[in-house]
């Protein structure tokens, strides 16, 4: 496993808390200056409440001050590999469309980028506003 990010989701996975879907999720996003964050999934008994990993991880970086997210890496148990769900490819698209995302099931693996995966996420413009 010579990837770091892959490393570090591996490591977020081992953390993933998923007691109710018993699906382990771990992520991991680096920046364009080589800056890593990573997350897992975390479940709760109110299951409407669950955080992804993904979203986890970038809460992560954002909480750093990092912005400029270049590659994702997913880790999941099972294969085929699973993509973002939908809630997180717009949350990533709030940080660019050229996100390299690499997802690993147990033995394979599937790369998008974020532009493939939502191609037309949803956006308003912030500048006219209504009464
Ligand atoms: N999950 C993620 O962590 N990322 C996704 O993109 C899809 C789903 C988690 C949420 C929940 O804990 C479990 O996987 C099953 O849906």
């Amino acid at each position: 496993m010579a990837d770091p990010l892959e490393r570090l989701a591996r490591t977020a996975l081992a953390h993933a808390h998923a007691p109710y879907s018993r699906f382990r999720v771990g992520a991991a996003i680096e920046t364009d200056d080589g800056r890593r964050f990573f997350g897992c999934n975390v479940e709760n008994v109110s299951y409407g409440l669950t955080v992804c990993a993904e979203r986890n991880a970038v809460a992560a970086g954002v909480a750093e001050g990092a912005r400029r997210f270049v590659r994702l890496v997913i880790v999941t148990e099972q294969d085929p590999p699973a993509p973002p769900c939908g809630a997180c490819r717009q949350v990533l698209m709030e940080f660019g469309p050229e996100l390299e995302v690499r997802t690993l099931g147990r033995t394979e693996e599937r790369r998008w980028t974020l532009a493939a995966l939502l191609p037309a996420p949803f956006r308003f413009d912030a500048t006219t506003k209504g009464s």
